[in-house]
């Protein structure tokens, strides 16, 4: 069965051609990223102009790459929800579009339970952070810890299309930390990649922040309060010293990126004991950071941990596609009620 996934929650414009839920064919991601860039964040007016101009450029060229036309596709899924309503109905349109052109049924997608359902197409973390090839199929229930720049939760994923939610950050999304903490230290968007890259040149313990939210039993984080430790630590030492000192810099991103980690697996670690579960998934646009990659081989080596290819950490429609496939007893052919929902519950 081939579907078709289209994606346009956030800056991300995305579409996919998957088979039978797990063989990629085509993965188009256009990212918005520099359009945003000069403004430290998403601008959702910009974003769904972008959308738009984009959308049908990258449906073709996901058709072109996996060699099929529209008459190939048996399944349309989109993403409905939870993201920016301009963004997403852009989205959505296009696909209720062609579902109803090519008269295709039509499958609404929660865009977290896509980023979780990545877990189960995701090879076994090795030593050192790198995946193994020989890894076996991994499977639900898990748990994941979604990591994204919108998101931050340990989510228990029962089945394809059934999840439960078992802790999330109470403020600030860890994506969002790195981002915001990149935009105050004046080093970049978005601030992972950047972070996660300066972070290994830092020397280790040279800057120490406290590991937010640890003192609290349950599994929910919080990276506000760190976020304002860095900014309060900066205003100490003067930005202009630190930006020509750049060893001091990659201290302090170091110590940053350190406290974010030993919170994420700090928490995981209680919820999967709690649980008394062997099998984790991490997944979302932080996923793809090589501190945690490693952090998570090296102190959950008894754990069996799935982390997702780069190309289905960041949002992508190959996600959207695969979860959509699992899903297709909820396909509708009933396109006027399918609405995008910015709000989305899971
Ligand atoms: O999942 P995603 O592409 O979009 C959302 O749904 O939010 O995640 C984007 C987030 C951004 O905040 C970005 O800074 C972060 O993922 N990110 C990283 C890395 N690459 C992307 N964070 C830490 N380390 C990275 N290597
Ligand atoms: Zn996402």
């Amino acid at each position: 069965m081939l579907v078709l996934g289209i994606e346009s929650s956030c800056d991300e414009t995305s579409a996919a051609l998957v088979e039978d839920g797990s063989r990629i064919r085509s993965n188009v991601v256009s990212t918005q990223v520099d359009i945003h860039a000069r403004y430290g964040g998403v601008v959702p007016e910009l974003a769904s102009r972008e959308h738009i101009r984009n959308i049908i450029p990258v449906l073709e060229d996901a058709l072109a790459k996996a060699g099929a036309t529209p008459a190939d596709v048996d399944l349309v899924a989109v993403t409905q929800g939870p993201g920016l309503i301009g963004s997403l109905l852009v989205g959505v349109e296009a696909a209720k579009n062609f579902a109803y052109t090519h008269g295709k049924p039509l499958v609404p997608v929660h865009h977290i339970a896509a980023h979780v359902h990545t877990g189960a197409m995701a090879p076994r973390l090795g030593p050192g952070g790198q995946p193994l090839t020989d890894s076996a199929p991994f499977d639900y229930p898990y748990l994941s810890l979604v990591v994204s720049g919108g998101h931050t939760s340990l989510i228990m994923a029962h089945e394809p299309g059934r999840y439960e939610i078992a802790g999330q950050t109470l403020d600030d999304a860890a994506g969002e930390a790195f981002d915001k903490v990149a935009r105050l230290l004046r080093i970049g968007f978005p601030g992972g990649p950047v972070i996660d890259r300066l972070a290994k040149e830092g020397a280790a313990d040279a800057v120490q922040f406290p590991t937010p939210y640890a003192k609290s039993a349950d599994v929910n984080f919080s990276f506000s309060g760190l976020k304002t430790a860095v900014l309060r630590y900066v205003e100490s030492k003067g930005l202009e010293k630190i930006l020509a000192d750049r060893a001091h810099l990659c201290g302090i991103v170091a110590g940053f990126q350190r406290a974010v980690i030993n919170s994420l697996i700090d928490k995981s670690r209680r919820a999967l004991e709690e649980r008394g579960l062997n099998r984790f998934a991490v997944v979302g646009g932080v996923a793809a950071n090589s501190g945690l990659r490693a952090a998570l081989a090296e102190r959950l080596a008894q754990v069996d941990v799935r982390v997702p290819p780069m190309s289905l950490c960041t949002d992508n429609a190959g996600m959207i596609a695969a979860l959509g496939y699992h899903l297709r007893g909820r396909a509708t052919r009933d396109f006027l009620a399918l609405n995008a929902d910015a709000n989305l519950k899971m």
